[in-house]
């Protein structure tokens, strides 16, 4: 059996399952796609016809609003038919396999899954296992990968900044748990970020070895230290075996982000952060809702981008594969 791979013989994305390995190039592709895309507050949202008669399946066993929203939105804009799969109200709790599920789906002419699974491998073992037809998309697997993420992060950061090259950009807070980082980390490598910095105290960083690319840093004022983009991490008690950190108010005073330790960031720094966010633990709402957040666009963005990959690979599909007459 060959090695799965999320690009079709013609070497187009058939799944998107990981942004590891991606070439500036095919990033860019995704993001000069979801640009087309954005329109300005207010403007009615864009709309299109290349999904019609596709039906995209939202599997998600882990709670969302912005990524199973966003995909939703992004799927019906562009004319697919969307289920929404109620994990708990479905037969999963029967102790109906995920594949059993994929399948039945898949026989009601599901063609794209979106999956979010706290289990690694889940989103890759599906891939291998549909249809020819079918994809497969990520919305987060464990702590490992959120692809759709990691892509809306470089749109926001090319809309307010113009490109990477010259820019300091500091991931802080629970790196070691966040499947947001090691995209952001994948992503920004791919399009050569400037200086990567990743900020986080021992127990939240991540281990010897990865992310080898990034620079580390202990503390929050050394790590955010004239930075260009400062994107706050959530903290993943879900995912934390036992207490990691101290109480929430000490890790505010140490690690939380207020309007002052902003400061130590360039002027025109943007702040960042994937949501849901614990405000007063690692972002003061001063910052969260003030002058330098750009999270309400990286919201937006995430639509955006969700519809282009779901364009991608749909079109891939129809260069490879025509239905039977
Ligand atoms: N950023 C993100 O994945 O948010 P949700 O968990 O709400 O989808």
């Amino acid at each position: 059996m060959l090695p799965f791979s999320q690009y079709d013989a013609h070497g187009h994305l058939r799944h998107l399952i990981t942004l590891e390995g991606m070439t500036s190039e095919q990033v860019r592709e995704l993001l000069d796609r979801a640009q087309r895309y954005l329109r300005r507050p207010g403007e009615i949202p864009a709309h299109g016809r290349s999904l019609a008669g596709i039906t995209v399946g939202n599997i998600f066993t882990e709670p969302s609003t912005r990524t199973r929203s966003s995909f939703e939105l992004a799927a019906k804009r562009l004319g697919a038919d969307v289920l929404n799969l109620e994990i708990q109200l479905s037969s999963r709790v029967k102790g109906e396999t995920v594949l059993d599920t994929v399948y039945t789906l898949q026989a009601m002419a599901v063609d794209v899954f979106v999956i979010r699974d706290a289990e690694p491998g889940v989103c890759q073992y599906v891939a291998e296992h549909v249809a020819p037809h079918v994809s497969v998309l990520s919305a987060g697997e464990a702590h490992l990968s959120h692809p759709t993420q990691g892509l809306l992060d470089a749109l926001t950061i090319l809309q307010y900044k113009g490109g990477f090259r010259d820019l300091v950009v500091a991931v802080v807070g629970d790196v070691r748990h966040s499947r947001v980082a090691r995209s952001a980390y994948q992503v920004f490598t791919a399009l050569e970020v400037g200086e990567l910095r990743i900020v986080a105290p021992d127990a939240l960083m991540p281990d010897e070895g990865e992310m080898p690319e990034a620079k580390r840093f202990k503390t929050l004022e050394s790590g955010i230290e004239h930075a260009d983009v400062v994107m706050m991490l959530r903290i993943q008690k879900e995912r934390m075996a036992q207490a990691a950190i101290p109480d929430a108010h000490d890790y505010f005073a140490r690690w939380g982000l207020t309007k002052q330790k902003l400061k130590l960031a360039r002027p025109e720094a943007i702040v960042m952060h994937p949501g849901p966010m614990n405000r007063e633990i690692e972002i003061a709402s001063e910052v969260a809702d003030g002058p330098h957040s750009v999270i309400r666009q990286q919201v937006t963005n995430g639509v955006a981008v969700r519809m282009a990959v779901l364009e991608t690979v749909i079109e891939n599909r129809n260069r490879r594969w025509s239905p039977p007459r």
